[in-house]
């Protein structure tokens, strides 16, 4: 997804900005560029405010190669993209930042403008020049358009004719020393330093230089110099805002000794699920102080729906069990992509559990959107503080799992349960509808962080299962119930990461189709750790294997039924299966690394995948 920096101050800023960029790659991104602003005031030979781009295909490291680290554009101030195609294919020409006909403006871009098509066509008819294919470039015409000598009234004027997302970045050769940034639907954060100012459309790129920032929201632009910043509305008026500051270790966001981010953060799984718990839980009880408000409207629910993406959406199929156990309420789960098009049959008496790591998911966002037009309460679980997710919703619990980086998440999913397992509790508890041991109960979900660092080492054997299974041409999850929900998110992180083709089915349903693809040494993958249906799911296992299919079982040591059908076995320590998915899951995020370390893939930067999904 497409990432934003800017800079400006006394120091060179084409390095800082490659930099910063290289902080935002784990997004995901096709092409990057910079524009520099010469100031005059550095051994640059053109005139004060010349704006110089340089643009890639490919990797930042192009970008270094290209700019010889960036010596080859002097200049204190600039601008920054990594761009993730949609409006045009991954070139160097629709690469940002893009340049105004008159060379006095250049503009970096996240997100979509809905309405490019009808703007190009105008601006065509007014002249312009177009060189890319990008819904981008109309901005920077716009602009140009729109400047009578005031940078701030021109930025006003073009964003009043965009529709869509939009945090756009912007140079003018006329203010050399200012950089520009607006906010529309899509993030954007200011960083404060000494002598110089920043912005980023992510922490991370600015957590190496200032750790004081400040987010702007929906409609609001910034000037930036760098001894000052100033923040104002669609009208023009100044506003002023709360400066925050980041706590995120710089260390944190770095792998820490691993190979990969994606294994350090598996390994992290035990510390940023207790971080989420542990201060939820107090003298034996589950508390949440974020949503004693929400207490008077609970008796009036008689729906939850958790609405979310990806393993975001697989981690409320997952926390669903012990919703509808614990609060007596039914629960539907649905893709946000598909919610807010269906027309939901959502109301007052809806409660809607939001999900998603980044909490600037496009379709996420819209789905709570459109839940809320229809009087339901929104709950957000959500990793990014201050995100579009935690800022929209009538109530935000954060998971406390800190930057995750590798695209394909793992202690993102496992904390998102983690929070549904104790809200089951809180609302269960707040209703006075829990039939089971309360306490056991709490001192389960206390003890997870333990068991899952009993099942990261009850494992070694996983390295050597991946050289197994690595080249086949198909892995099969199967599973019921809990095991089931477990299974679709193992089956979604192999194929993420290693590009093998992998699908997770409920075992109950075998015999309806999937039978027909099992063949001689097919792997399949057998979860059975919840034992209200193992007996159903050793069937299952029992007609896979007798048309030849390897079984790779997930199971407790115990279990002996299992340990004696499965050609191999994976563990997981004994726990309750209402709250085991946090558990389960692990050997098979640990299964899925190695084969794709086997496959020789880019791990933490799957092909075509991006971290943080922001278009539709
Ligand atoms: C992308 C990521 C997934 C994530 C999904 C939802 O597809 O690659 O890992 O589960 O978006 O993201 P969210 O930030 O809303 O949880």
């Amino acid at each position: 997804m497409c990432g934003i920096v800017g800079f400006t101050g006394t120091r060179s800023a084409a390095p800082i900005l490659l930099d910063s960029l290289k902080k935002l790659e784990y997004r995901g991104y096709d092409s990057a560029g910079l524009a520099i602003m010469d100031t005059g005031l550095i051994a640059g030979n053109k005139p004060e405010g010349t704006i110089t781009v340089s643009k890639v295909r490919g990797r930042i490291a192009n970008l270094c190669e290209k700019t010889c680290d960036g010596e080859l554009l002097p200049g204190l101030t600039g601008i920054g993209h990594t761009r993730w195609a949609t409006h045009g294919a991954p070139t160097e020409e629709n690469a940002h930042p893009h340049l105004s006909n008159d060379g006095r403006f250049a503009v970096v871009h996240n997100g979509i403008i809905e309405n490019y098509l009808t703007l190009r066509e105008e601006l065509i008819a007014d002249g312009y020049h177009f060189e890319s294919e990008t819904d981008t470039e109309v901005i920077v015409h716009l602009i140009e358009m729109y400047y009578k000598g005031s940078v701030r009234d021109a930025l006003i004027k073009t964003a009043n004719r965009l529709s869509g997302s939009y945090a756009l970045g912007v140079i003018c050769s006329d203010e050399p020393g200012k950089i520009y940034a607006v906010r529309e639907a899509s993030p954007l954060i200011l960083g404060i330093g000494i002598d110089e100012n920043f912005f980023a459309s992510d922490v991370t790129a600015l957590v190496n230089h200032t750790r004081n920032v400040i987010y702007l929201e929906d409609g609001e632009f910034a000037e930036l110099s760098k001894e000052s910043i100033r923040i104002f509305d669609v009208s023009g008026q100044v506003i002023h805002k709360k400066t925050k500051r980041i706590m995120w270790d710089v260390q944190a966001a770095e792998k820490g000794g691993y190979e990969h981010f994606m294994l350090k953060e598996i390994m992290e799984q035990p510390g940023a699920v207790k971080a989420t718990i542990a201060p939820r839980i107090k003298n034996g009880k589950v508390e949440f102080d974020e949503l004693t408000d929400l207490i008077p409207y609970l008796p009036g629910i008689r729906k939850i729906i958790i609405t979310a993406c990806g393993s975001a959406y697989y981690a409320g199929c997952a926390g669903k069990y012990a919703l509808e156990k614990l609060c007596k309420i039914p629960v539907e789960v649905q893709l946000a992509s598909e919610l807010r098009y269906s027309d939901p049959l959502i109301d007052e008496e809806t409660l809607v559990i939001v999900i998603s790591q980044s909490g600037e998911t496009a379709d996420t966002i819209a789905a709570m959107k459109e839940c809320k037009a229809r009087g339901a309460k929104t709950l957000a679980i959500v990793n990014v503080v201050g995100s579009s997710v935690a800022t929209i919703s009538d109530f935000t619990v954060y998971t406390w799992a800190g930057p995750e980086i590798a695209v394909a998440t793992t202690k993102g999913y496992t904390t998102q349960i983690a929070v549904l397992y104790m809200i089951a509790l809180y609302i269960g508890d707040s209703l006075g509808r829990i039939d089971g041991d309360y306490g056991k109960m709490v001192e389960t979900i206390q003890a997870l962080p333990r068991r899952i660092q009993q099942a990261i080492d009850m494992n070694p054997g996983i390295p050597a299962f991946a050289k197994k299974y690595h080249e086949s041409k198909a892995l099969f999850f199967i599973g019921r119930n809990t095991d089931y929900a477990v299974a679709l998110e193992g089956a979604l992180k192999m194929k993420e990461i290693s590009y093998l083709h992998a699908e997770a089915y409920a075992a109950g349903e075998l015999k309806h189709g999937t039978i027909a693809l099992i063949e001689e040494h097919q792997p399949v993958i057998a979860l059975c750790c919840n034992p209200s249906i193992m007996e159903k799911t050793l069937s299952n296992i029992v007609e896979v294997k007798s048309r030849g299919a390897e079984v790779l079982a997930l199971t407790f040591r115990s279990n002996q039924k299992i340990l004696s059908v499965a050609d191999d076995l994976l563990f997981i320590p004994k726990v309750d299966a209402l709250f085991s998915a946090v558990i389960e899951i692990v050997p098979l995020q640990l299964l899925a690394y190695h084969v794709a370390k086997e496959n020789g893939c880019d791990i933490d930067k799957p092909k075509n995948l991006a971290k943080s999904v922001t278009v539709e």
